[in-house]
This record gives structure tokens, sequence and C-alpha cells, in this order.
């Protein structure tokens, strides 16, 4: 009650700094004393996965299903083999709402989490606009690129630290690691320019005929892509809100 008292005088005077966690979403965070940490996290996720799925407007979080990047960039030359850069515009990923939880560790006092995730399938389109090599295939290709992509499986490891602003403790990411793999998919690319459709279904055809090949040379840049932006993504959710609200004793 207090909470939500606090939250709405927080609306009113437009003090979003920090905020508390939306009492729908509070009521499965996990105290510290919990007998079993892990499996009370564990539950909390089946809870939370609604909010997680379409957001929480309070929190400014806009929810995983669908994700919507309007932009994102990335520039990586892993050898003389596989390089991209590439522009990336309205980014809209479905399916994520799938998600199964295969394994959840916690290690409450050291701070240390682990979670290894499988999306079964998703679909994903956006504009692009990329040049660069992937194996034997020039990369160059600006338009419309549509994939599904299945069997996604997500391994993610983070180590938090506690830190003080305006005599509030908050959580931060110290240390963070993720690995992904995508086990097959499909792919499409309709070119901007009907005269480089060529080029385009010269990349598509590639792709759909080694999908393996093709996503492990690009797995590493994939990789430190995630990671950076999930990473950021986490770090900003986490110093909107007091440590207190996610770990009460
Ligand atoms: C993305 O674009 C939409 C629509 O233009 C806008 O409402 C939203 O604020 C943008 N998101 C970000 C993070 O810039
Ligand atoms: C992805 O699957 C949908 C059906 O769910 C299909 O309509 C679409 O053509 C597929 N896209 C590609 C790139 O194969």
């Amino acid at each position: 009650m207090i909470k939500l008292l606090v939250f709405g005088l927080a609306l009113t005077f437009q003090v979003v700094h920090p905020a508390v966690l939306p009492e729908r979403v509070s009521a499965s965070v996990c105290k510290k004393s919990s007998e079993d940490y892990t499996k009370c996290l564990l539950d909390a996720f089946e809870h939370a996965r609604p909010y997680f799925v379409s957001g929480v407007p309070e929190l400014d979080f806009p929810g995983i299903d669908p994700l919507i990047i309007n932009v994102t960039s990335v520039d990586r030359t892993l050898n003389e083999l596989v390089s991209i850069k590439a522009v990336m515009r309205d980014v809209r990923v479905t399916g994520l709402k799938g998600v199964i939880i295969d394994d959840l560790k916690a290690d409450i006092d050291k701070m240390v989490g682990e979670i290894r995730l499988t999306v079964p399938r998703c679909e994903m389109s956006m504009e692009h606009d990329v040049t660069g090599q992937l194996l034997i295939i020039p990369l160059r290709s600006r338009g419309l690129f549509k994939g599904n992509f299945t069997n996604i499986q997500m391994y993610m490891r983070a180590q938090f630290k506690r830190f003080e602003k305006d005599g509030i403790e908050f959580f931060a990411i110290d240390k963070f690691d993720t690995k992904f793999r995508v086990g097959d998919g499909v792919i499409k690319i309709v070119s901007k320019n009907p005269q480089l459709q060529f080029s385009a279904d010269l990349i598509t055809n590639f792709y759909n005929e080694n999908p393996r090949l093709v996503m492990d040379a690009i797995n590493p840049i994939f990789n430190d892509y995630s990671n950076k932006v999930i990473r950021q993504e986490i770090d900003n959710y986490l110093a909107k809100v007091p440590a207190d609200e996610f770990l009460p004793e």
C-alpha cells in the first residue's frame, strides 16, 4: 500500500527516480531469507512472465514480445572471411514469450546468477543496410530482412555489485557473460533497389543452404553484440529501482 502511495506521488511529481516496483511485480520478488532462493526465483519468473512479455509501463519497460529496437548497429571484423558493418532499423522480434527456463542458479551471498533459456521459435524482421564479407559471399545489401529462427539457446551469467547514489543502494552488473546458439533458421531479403536483388538472393541462398555454417561463423559477433546490449538494458533497469526492492531482507 505504502509502495503504491509512494509510486503515485512519484508519478504526480514526475520524480520517477528512484522508482519502486509496481505491486503486481513486487508481489513475486524473493526475500533474501527465502528458504530456497533459486526455487523462489523460478516461481517468480513464471509469475512475472506476463510482465516481461508485455512490459511494465511504470518502469518504462516495453516488454520482450514483440521486442522492438528502433535502430542499432554493428561494426566488427573477425578476420578476412567474416566482417559485418550494419545499421538495422525497425527491428521487430516476436516469439520470445515462448521462452523456457532450462536451468537457473543463484548464489545470493556471492550475488551471482546463472540462467539457461531456450526460445523454441522466433520471427524477426528489420530494415538493414549491411556491407562486409560472409565467408565466400560478399555482403552488400539494403532493404527488408526477415528471418524465422528455431531452438535458440541462451546462457547468461551475471555477477552483481551494489553501489550507492544519493544515499540509496542500487544493484549493477559487475561481470557479465552471455552465449547464444541459434539452432536453425530461414531468411528472406527484399532489396530496396530491385537491381541489387541478385546480391540479396546470393546472401539468402547461401544462408538458407548453410545455416549452421553461417551462424557459427558470425556467432562471436552476435555474442559480443548481445552481451553489450543486454548488459546495458539490465543495468538501465537496475539503476531505476533501489536494491531493497529487488532483494528485501
Ligand atoms: C522508438 O520509436 C517509437 C515510434 O517512433 C517511439 O515511440 C519510441 O519512443 C522509440 N524508442 C526509443 C527507445 O527511441
Ligand atoms: C516465417 O514463418 C511464417 C509463418 O509463421 C511465414 O509466413 C514466413 O514466410 C516465414 N518467413 C520466412 C523468412 O521463411
